[in-house]
């Protein structure tokens, strides 16, 4: 493989995967990387260590045509455009996509290599070409959680999360922070002076959230000092698109002989990056804490278990402990009331590592040999 294009590469996902390229030295694996343009063809290609074209038109499909690989992070409405013209003219490269556009395909697989490698080695020796990037909250949970289901051991799980701002894109991320910044300039005289009406802060805080100057335009609802308890699209079941999803990708990155029940309520929360996801886990037999523990530390070089424990909890299993690093904490883990197939647990991850960027640059690499 010598051509490897790159679509999409400025925006934040795109960046972050940049990021990891350059933090792993990927590029040196790559004989000729070649960079896009949705909007600015012919432009200076970004800074890879050594000389390369000037931006390519990202729409000019004889161009595309030419490369061994794609990776796309330009969004699913790029992929819904350009993907079909390339493969009716025969292309035959690998399309790696962090776009949800062709995941359910019977064709692609949905790569999370430290979870389903023999599912990407299979599907190589097969001949797949399209390899895509799992959804950010399934990718996480199967980091975290991956241990179990290898064994075999989860009979369902319910995920509730609690989902960062950056899921929905970065004009959210900012959005959020001014919402912030607005609540706490709504009372600023009143904080700085200890002796102000704690009720009289809270009615003020209220009322800014309510008030049509808050700025709602891209949630379309306030999130700071609130949650936000629907994600994606509303489908006719009830669910969410962003609550389908967990059973449909989860099922499908583990290609598992009978579906494994996933389902729970996801919820959009104040944090900048990090996807957190409270399980409970119905084992399909009595296994132990120390076991679970062994099976969930073991599973991968991420996946690090937190002792249930208030300290060790506060300190490494939240988002603040965990954005921009590539650990997967996982803990609380307990037995609950319900019985002692029932297992408690909670997660944090990165959703712009291993929730997108990551697994894309990982495949990449594994296509390269
Ligand atoms: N759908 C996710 C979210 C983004 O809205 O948080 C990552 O796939």
């Amino acid at each position: 493989m010598n051509k490897v294009g790159f679509i999409g590469w400025r925006g934040m996902v795109g960046s972050v995967l940049m990021g990891r390229m350059h933090e792993e030295n990927d590029f040196a694996h790559i004989p000729e990387p070649v960079f896009f343009s949705t909007s600015n063809a012919g432009g200076k290609a970004p800074d890879v260590g050594r000389e390369v074209a000037p931006l390519g038109d990202a729409f000019d499909i004889d161009a595309l045509a030419e490369l061994d690989a794609i990776v796309s992070c330009q969004g699913g409405d790029y992929t819904k455009k350009v993907y079909p013209q390339l493969r009716e003219k025969g292309w035959k490269g690998y399309w790696i996509d962090a776009a949800s556009s062709l995941r359910m395909e019977d064709d692609s697989i949905i790569v999370l290599d430290p979870v389903n490698r023999d599912v990407i080695d299979r599907g190589i020796d097969a001949g797949v070409k399209d390899f895509i990037g799992g959804n950010c909250t399934v990718s996480l949970m199967l980091m975290g959680l991956g241990g179990l289901f290898k064994e075999g051991l989860v009979d369902w799980v319910s995920a509730m999360t609690y989902q960062a701002a950056s899921g929905s894109g970065a004009r959210h991320m900012r959005e959020l922070i001014s919402q912030m910044g607005s609540l706490r300039d709504c009372v600023a005289d009143e904080l700085a002076d200890p002796s102000s009406a704690i009720l009289e802060i809270d009615r003020k805080v209220a009322d800014t959230m309510r008030s049509g100057d808050f700025p709602t335009a891209e949630f379309g609802a306030p999130l700071a000092g609130s949650l936000l308890p629907w994600i994606d699209t509303q489908l006719e079941n009830g669910q969410s698109r962003e609550e389908w999803k967990a059973q449909a990708e989860a099922n499908k990155i583990l290609r598992t002989d009978t579906t494994v029940p996933v389902d729970g309520t996801c919820v959009r929360i104040g944090s900048m990056r990090c996807h957190s996801q409270a399980f409970t886990v119905k084992l399909k037999k009595d296994v132990s804490i120390a076991e679970v523990e062994q099976l969930i530390g073991s599973s991968n070089d991420w996946a690090k278990v937190v002792p249930n424990e208030r300290e060790a909890t506060l300190e490494q299993l939240t988002p603040t402990a965990v954005t921009g690093t590539m650990d997967i904490p996982v803990g609380r883990l307990r037995k609950l009331n319900m019985g002692p197939q029932y297992l408690s647990a909670f997660t944090v991850g990165d959703q712009l590592l291993w929730g997108a960027a990551e697994p894309l640059r990982r495949v990449l690499l594994i296509l390269l040999g």
